[in-house]
């Protein structure tokens, strides 16, 4: 049985898929591939700085997608790296919410989660912002908690840690802060609301191949832990990119505002 037509035009050569080798050499990223990303870094975090000073409750989810989304055209950046999410009250714990149709009401949070691709390039960023420029002191609360567990999981990060899989990853100790840190409407531990993957490279794709589960210097990820509550329509994600330097973590979407305080103080105004 043939497997491809190329194999069938050329019978005396051995064949082999190049994806795992090709995703090998993908890992650890080049000073020019590092600038690349920065600069779809730095374009998305002036978009999204930009749709928070224009959001009002009232506003539909997709206007605020466009104000974003603008900004970073105009910057020279030539595509999306993925479908923008705008995702507010109820939608903001729907995970690859991306229809954007939904009006925004006062007094729920929005979940932002919008990147663009320069030249090729790739980043990815999320906030998690009141639509109103005012958490509530539950919402306060939840997002705080998934903050900390960001803080915790970037404050970790050295080559030779891994991404997931066993009791000393990143993802671990996400997890454990999720369960040591507030309850739900029912007393329990907020762990089980942390429903998807702490992370993943990011390059000429926003997902880039998953080569490698152990961080080493060079290598460029996301880090983007999220609480999804629905039961309380109350979803945060705080999601930066990050490149790994031998000196420690460096975030390159640390000029997007993410203290509750910073936020409230930018939105709406
Ligand atoms: N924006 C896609 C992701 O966070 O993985
Ligand atoms: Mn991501
Ligand atoms: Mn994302």
């Amino acid at each position: 049985m043939w497997r491809t037509s190329v194999e069938r035009f050329a019978v005396l050569h051995d064949y082999a898929n190049a994806a795992t080798p090709i995703g090998r050499l993908r890992v650890v990223k080049s000073t020019a591939e590092v600038v690349l990303i920065t600069k779809a870094t730095d374009a998305s975090v002036l978009a999204h700085k930009a749709a928070w000073k224009a959001i009002k409750p009232g506003q539909f989810e997709y206007q605020v997608a466009t104000e974003m989304t603008n900004v970073y055209f105009e910057q020279g950046c030539e595509r999306h790296a993925y479908p923008p999410i705008v995702g507010s009250g109820p939608n903001s714990v729907i995970l690859h919410y991306m229809s954007n149709k939904r009006r925004m009401d006062s007094g729920e949070v929005v979940v932002m989660d919008v990147g663009a691709e320069c030249s090729d390039y790739a980043t990815d960023i999320t906030r998690t912002i009141p639509t109103n420029g005012k958490f509530t002191p539950r919402q306060r609360e939840i997002y705080e908690i998934v903050l900390g567990a960001q803080k915790a999981a970037i404050a970790a990060m050295k080559p030779g840690i891994r991404m997931s899989g066993d009791a000393t990853s990143l993802t671990q100790i996400v997890r454990d802060y999720f369960n040591s840190h507030g309850k739900d409407l029912h007393g329990a531990p907020l762990g089980k609301y942390f429903t998807h993957g702490l992370g993943h490279q990011v390059g000429l794709d926003v997902h880039d191949p998953e080569a490698a589960q152990t961080i080493q210097a060079g290598m460029v990820v996301t880090i983007e832990p999220g609480l999804y509550i629905p039961e309380e329509n109350i979803g945060v994600r705080i999601e930066d990119t990050v490149l790994m330097t031998e000196n420690g973590p460096k975030v390159l979407s640390a000029g997007l505002p993410k203290e509750v305080d910073e936020i409230e103080k930018l939105v709406g105004k």
